[in-house]
């Protein structure tokens, strides 16, 4: 079994400590060590280095070599600029095909929060027996806890038991928050954990099918992705391939999980306090409840409010309604128009 880290989102819900200089996986969010760094290390308990692979853009390789020293030149894969993860994955499944390689690949985010990692391993070798066979997806299902609006959902045939694969019947990615609500009220939904399970030929597969144009420009470019990137549309394996796919099963598992992809994610792994703020660096809520207040360098009061986000970094300062949240991600746009 072979893991490719996918290492070049913007992380842009997490603006303005995530930066496009800087994104999120590249910063200590819930230890010490930065999400990129936790996701190495947590295969690298399993698996040899040489079984692991990262595949970010070219403008991250060398942010990913500070903070992996470990990971050889030959396990970093480059994209010339980020289209998401459909061209990513299809650029992962390439890059072993072309050796005439088809080892099980787990195409897995590094933007994750698993503290356990024997869980995640024991799944994982499971998912890797069905991946083996035939044109499999497998994909590691969450047990659902909410609407949440961000991430994708399983319709699985049945519900079944934790660590046994299920057939999905559908694949719905990131519902508006009504369809959410009714996911979650039945048996058989679970959240897409964003970890597949697949051979680099079940993604050729898929591709070939599903982003024929893109399939057609990655593999006929012999290995030259300058040439054709930018001409790629920019969409992720979600919409691209899973929402449209045949043969996806779910392997339902119950460790602790997180998507850390939005400030109010830190509530669900810092401990607020009495009054359900999360408060990091010189900042001091008074008469404040239900925030989240995160400041560098920037002594920092707040007085009467709740329900609030409030960050300042170098790079900019956010004051934003908890409800609006998913909208944080047009704070990097605002930017790049305003220069
Ligand atoms: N190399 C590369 N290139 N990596 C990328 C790119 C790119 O252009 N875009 C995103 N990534 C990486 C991110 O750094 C992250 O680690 C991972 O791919 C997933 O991207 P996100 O942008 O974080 O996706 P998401 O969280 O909105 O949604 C996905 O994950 C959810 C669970 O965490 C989907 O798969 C959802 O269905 C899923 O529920
Ligand atoms: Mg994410």
């Amino acid at each position: 079994m072979k893991i490719m880290i996918m290492a070049g989102g913007q992380g842009t819900r997490f603006w303005p400590r995530s930066v496009k200089s800087k994104p999120k996986q590249f910063l200590s969010l819930t230890s010490e060590q930065t999400m990129l760094q936790q996701t190495y290390r947590r295969f690298l308990q399993y698996v040899p280095g040489t079984s692991i692979y990262v595949v970010t853009t070219k403008q991250y390789s060398g942010l990913v070599h500070e903070q992996l020293p470990e990971l050889k030149q030959e396990h970093l894969i480059m994209e010339p600029e980020p289209k998401d993860t459909a061209p990513c994955v299809a650029l992962s499944a390439l890059h072993f095909l072309q050796k005439g390689e088809d080892d099980v690949l787990v195409t897995t985010p590094s933007d994750q929060y698993i503290p356990e990692g024997n869980s995640l391993w024991e799944a994982l070798k499971q998912a890797e027996i069905v991946a083996r066979s035939g044109r499999s997806i497998v994909t590691l299902g969450i047990v659902p806890t909410r609407p949440e609006t961000g991430y994708g959902y399983i319709v699985t045939e049945e519900p079944t038991a934790e660590g046994q694969a299920v057939a999905a019947k559908a694949f719905i990615e990131k519902p508006p928050l009504e369809r959410a609500k009714q996911l979650i009220e039945q048996k058989n939904v679970y959240w897409n954990s964003g970890i597949f399970i697949w051979k680099p030929s079940t993604i050729a597969h898929y591709m070939s099918r599903s982003q024929k144009d893109m399939w057609t420009l990655l593999e006929g470019c012999g290995g030259q992705w300058e040439d054709v990137y930018s001409r790629l549309p920019k969409i992720s394996v979600d919409y691209a391939i899973l929402e449209k796919a045949s043969s996806i099963y779910t392997i339902p598992v119950h460790f602790e999980w997180d998507d850390i992809g939005s400030w109010t994610s830190l509530e669900r792994v810092h401990q607020p306090d009495d009054q359900g703020n999360i408060v990091m660096g010189d900042a001091f809520p008074l008469y404040t409840s239900n925030s989240i207040v995160y400041t560098e360098n920037l002594k920092t009061v707040v007085i009467g409010v709740k329900d609030l986000i409030i960050v300042s970094t170098p790079d900019g300062l956010l004051v934003c309604d908890k409800a609006h949240e998913q909208h944080i991600r047009d704070a990097q746009k605002f930017m790049d128009v305003k220069g």
